[in-house]
């Protein structure tokens, strides 16, 4: 059998991600609790497979080691959390940066400013410590992960958009590419509506 691009750390991977999902899937349950409101309607997460890991180092000319899939690139680890309004994006951000041995190293706010095509989403890169030595020989050790945030309808938008852009042979792809990117632009607009209907309620209570 083939030594996995993670070496060592193959194990240590979903310990380190297990502990930041039960973080943030508490976080959403106490909060459900105060208010009636969960912090998100769902989250995925995964480890990166060890094929597309290997593709992600020959398309950066990097070896394939266990420092490349786990120092230089940063989402061997990632996790998408999904949310009903606009507002708990931030809210999740909040509480993800206020955990202890975690330092958001980097954030793109693909919602503020979105991509071209429209794609819509906030990516946060967090490097988190654990009491394990790592690929640096650090001990507690870093490991990155990659944390998406998104509405509903950025999700749907981008799971659609995912699919069709595997179709190839299209008969008029710039068409396509401006519908895409008005249907985009219209969900945002329905995000901001749903947030304000939200705090409209919220108010008469
Ligand atoms: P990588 O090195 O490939 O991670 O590129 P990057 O650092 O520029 O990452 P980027 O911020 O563009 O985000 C990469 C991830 O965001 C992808 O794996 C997708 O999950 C998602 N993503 C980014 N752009 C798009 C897009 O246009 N459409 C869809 N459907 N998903 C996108
Ligand atoms: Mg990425």
């Amino acid at each position: 059998m083939n030594e996995s691009i993670y070496g060592a750390w193959k194990d240590a991977l979903p310990q380190v991600l297990h502990s930041l999902v039960s973080q943030i899937e508490d976080f959403s349950e106490k909060r459900k609790e105060e208010t009636g409101e969960a912090a998100y309607e769902h989250l995925i997460y995964r480890i990166k497979s060890e094929e597309s890991m290997r593709d992600k180092c020959r398309r950066k000319n990097l070896p394939e080691t266990p420092s490349s899939a786990l120092y230089d690139i940063h989402d061997a680890i990632g996790i998408r959390i999904v949310c009903c309004f606009l507002n708990d994006i931030y809210e999740n951000i909040d509480f993800i940066r206020s955990l202890p041995g975690c330092t958001i190293v980097k954030g793109k706010d693909y919602i503020k400013n979105a991509k071209p095509n429209g794609y819509r989403s906030y990516h946060l890169i967090a490097r988190l410590e654990a009491p394990l030595e790592d690929v640096k020989g650090n001990n507690p050790g870093h490991f990155f992960v990659e944390i998406q945030l998104r509405t509903i309808a950025m999700d749907s938008w981008a799971s659609l958009e995912h699919q069709m852009k595997y179709k190839k042979n299209i008969k008029n792809p710039e068409m396509i590419t401006r519908e895409l990117k008005r249907c985009a632009d219209e969900l945002a607009s329905c995000d901001l509506s749903m947030q304000t209907i939200r705090n409209l309620i919220r108010q008469e209570h």
